[in-house]
């Protein structure tokens, strides 16, 4: 049976690359009538050091976020990871049967630890079997993710399957990432090699999903790009990283292809381009960042939400827990 499970960290503002790769998607695997399950993974959070009082904020801003983005938490599940310690507990099962040398081919601890690995948390190492948890705990079958996690993804098919082979058993199901869309992977609006992301210090880098109309059309307006004018065919696109990115969230905003955009836009400069984008992120993202704000009003509210998903996900991932460490041969007598 075809379940989802996907997680967001709560360990900052929300980008429009959380919103495209990440939420939007979300919202619609929920329309399609799959079972879906959404996570804030506090515990992953937490890998990197996180003042208390903003994690909580945090926690409960992304929690907003899916909400409106369009997760009904009634439909779906939405939770923080940390209220279903069977997500800390199947960690440890799978930090056994994870190798080393898997997590040392791990890019994203490469680029989180930098040159310093030695001060880095044990923690961060040990994130992707925490993922790989996440995911098995509920037998989940598909993943939606932006690019950056598919290496992860596949890591968790890899645990899943050494898990099965060691116990001669078929328990895990091998979860399929979905990177799917025309925004997979947003990139920063100052330099479109790098990716957008919560943690460039350049807040002009990225759109975040409480920024304000005005403050989105001038980021848009300043975004890097070449004096070339838009090709029509996506082949012209190749060596201009920049424009092609303004091209894929024009696209994903406007539930459109590359090539759809490129057909409207084709021959025009960025003079035309630009407005007409900052437009629709506006369109687009001003009625989320006004929901989050009127839900934030009501933490507790929002508290209540996670504390019944986090009831209705426990209900699932405590017999899987229980029958892994049974397999496993631990003793499980009350
Ligand atoms: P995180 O919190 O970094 O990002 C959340 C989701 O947003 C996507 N994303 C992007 N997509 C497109 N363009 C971008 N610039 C961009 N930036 C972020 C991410 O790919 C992700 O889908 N390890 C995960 C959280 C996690 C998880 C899981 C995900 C923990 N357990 C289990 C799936 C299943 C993470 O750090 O995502």
């Amino acid at each position: 049976k075809p379940r989802i499970f996907s997680g967001i960290q709560p360990s900052g503002g929300l980008t429009l690359g959380n919103y495209l790769g990440a939420l939007k998607r979300f919202a619609q695997k929920q329309d399609e009538g799959i079972e879906t399950i959404y996570c804030l993974v506090d515990l992953h959070a937490i890998t990197v050091w996180q003042e208390p009082e903003a994690l909580r904020r945090n926690t409960r801003e992304a929690a907003a976020a899916f909400i409106a983005s369009g997760v009904d938490p009634k439909r779906s599940i939405l939770f923080n990871q940390s209220q279903v310690s069977a997500h800390a507990e199947l960690a440890w099962a799978l930090n056994c049967v994870a190798r080393l040398g898997w997590m040392n081919r791990m890019t994203q601890f490469k680029d989180k630890a930098g040159k310093n690995a030695e001060k880095a948390s044990l923690g961060l190492y040990a994130y992707p079997a925490l993922m790989a948890a996440d995911i098995l705990l509920y037998h989940a079958t598909m993943v939606p993710v932006g690019e950056d996690q598919k290496q992860h993804v596949e890591l968790t098919r890899d645990i899943a399957a050494k898990f099965n082979h060691d116990f001669k058993t078929e328990f895990f199901p091998s979860p399929e990432p979905l990177i799917e869309g025309a925004a997979t992977r947003v990139m920063s609006l100052r330099d479109g090699t790098k990716k957008m992301s919560k943690s460039d210090p350049s807040d002009a880098s990225r759109i975040n999903l409480t920024d304000d109309a005005d403050t989105i059309a001038k980021k848009i307006r300043k975004a890097v790009t070449d004096p070339e004018p838009l090709p029509s065919e996506l082949d012209g696109l190749k060596d201009r990283a920049e424009a092609r990115n303004l091209v894929n969230i024009y696209a994903a905003l406007a539930d459109m292809t590359p090539d759809q955009v490129l057909g409207e836009f084709g021959g025009e400069g960025f003079g035309k381009f630009k407005p007409a984008l900052a437009d629709l992120a506006v369109a687009k993202l001003a009625p989320i960042s006004d929901e989050m704000t009127r839900l934030m009003n009501d933490p507790a509210e929002i508290d209540r939400t996670l504390g019944d998903g986090a009831n209705r996900a426990d209900e699932i991932a405590q017999p899987i827990l229980g029958k892994t460490l049974e397999i496993m041969g631990m003793i499980r007598s009350r």
